[in-house]
This record gives C-alpha cells, structure tokens and sequence, in this order.
C-alpha cells in the first residue's frame, strides 16, 4: 500500500480487535500528535508558503479526527488516559538527517510513511473491527489518511528534486519495513 514495502504482523490485527478501547486511546493520541507534527513544520519552516498552506489544513483535520475520536470514547463511557509514546514513530524520526535543507526533506517523507502505515492499519480495522460502527469510523478514515500521505509527499516534489524524494522514498521504505518487523504486536495503532 502507498509506499509501504512490508505488511503489519497479521498478528497485530488479532491483538487490535480484542482491545478496541487501549486501540481508540491510543489512536486518539496519534491523531493529535499528526497535528502537533504538523504545527511544528509550520514553526520549522515559516518561509515555505506551500508547506505552511497544507500544514494549516492537515493540522486541522487531524484535529477533527482527533475530537472524532474523543467522542467514540465518550460514547463508549472511556476516558483518554495519558499518552505512552509511539516507539514506531519515535524510531522513523531517529532516521531524519540533522542538517538542512535535508533535514525538512526527511521529516516530509517520515510524515508520509506514518500517513501510509497508519492507512494500512485503518484498513485492517475497517475490516476486522468487532462492530458495524467501529468498522465504519475507521473506513470513513481511510481516504484522508492516504490523502495525508500524498499531501507530504507533493510538499517533498515542490521543494526537492523528484530523484531525491524518489530515492529518499526508497531509503526510508527499508528503514521503516525493518522497524515494522520488530515490533510488539501491541494494541496501539502503531504497536
Ligand atoms: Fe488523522
Ligand atoms: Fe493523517
């Protein structure tokens, strides 16, 4: 899917759908960091116009996703309890180089790939999830994720060459197979 080279462990999916309530916090959290991610390229980043323009956009849908989210646990009588962290996310960013102008370049394409995991795993709970209604959350969720991707990677084309994205895309798909090989199969979006 999108630019992913490895599929989830199909035994995340198994653990995900027996704890729907430690998924839709976590989850929660996800969305809201998507926004603080974006917030924080537009503080990084001032002068890209473009860049700033998407971010805006992106930072307040995933802010809708985020209070969507919120709601279903609401609903469910569960609260949103602290954030853990991401170890998936947190070990992509450990990849983005420190200087720039590649340094925006990396950060872009680490955007996009947890845009393209999380997609794939809104697919598999499309699919999998234990009610009509959770099913349907996570479908209504799907095509704005992958538009997300695309978001990060057209800003990458407008300010890099497309053989740099291109290539760094390539580099970043064996970095991020590798670290979805070793993961828990925790029930957290990105476990
Ligand atoms: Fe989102
Ligand atoms: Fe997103």
């Amino acid at each position: 899917m999108l630019c992913l080279k490895t599929a989830s462990n199909p035994e995340w999916i198994e653990v995900a759908v027996r704890h729907p309530i430690e998924i839709l916090v976590d989850h929660a959290h996800c969305e809201k960091k998507a926004a603080a991610f974006a917030m924080s390229m537009i503080n990084r980043y001032p002068e890209h116009t473009r860049l700033v323009r998407d971010m805006i956009d992106l930072a307040r849908e995933e802010m809708d996703h985020f209070e969507l989210v919120v709601n279903e646990l609401d609903k469910r009588g569960a609260v949103l309890t602290y954030d853990g962290g991401n170890a998936y996310a947190n070990a992509l960013q450990r990849h983005i180089r420190t200087h720039e102008p590649v340094r925006m370049l990396d950060a872009l394409i680490v955007g996009a790939f947890i845009e393209a995991r999380s997609c794939e795993r809104f697919s598999l709970l499309a699919e999998h999830a234990p009610t009509d209604e959770m099913r349907e959350l996570y479908r209504s969720l799907l095509a704005s994720e992958a538009g997300h991707y695309r978001a990060y990677t057209d800003i990458a084309r407008e300010y890099f060459p497309v053989a740099d994205v291109k290539a760094r895309l390539e580099e970043f798909g064996a970095i991020e197979a590798e670290i979805v090989k070793g993961l828990a199969n925790r029930p957290t979006m990105h476990g």
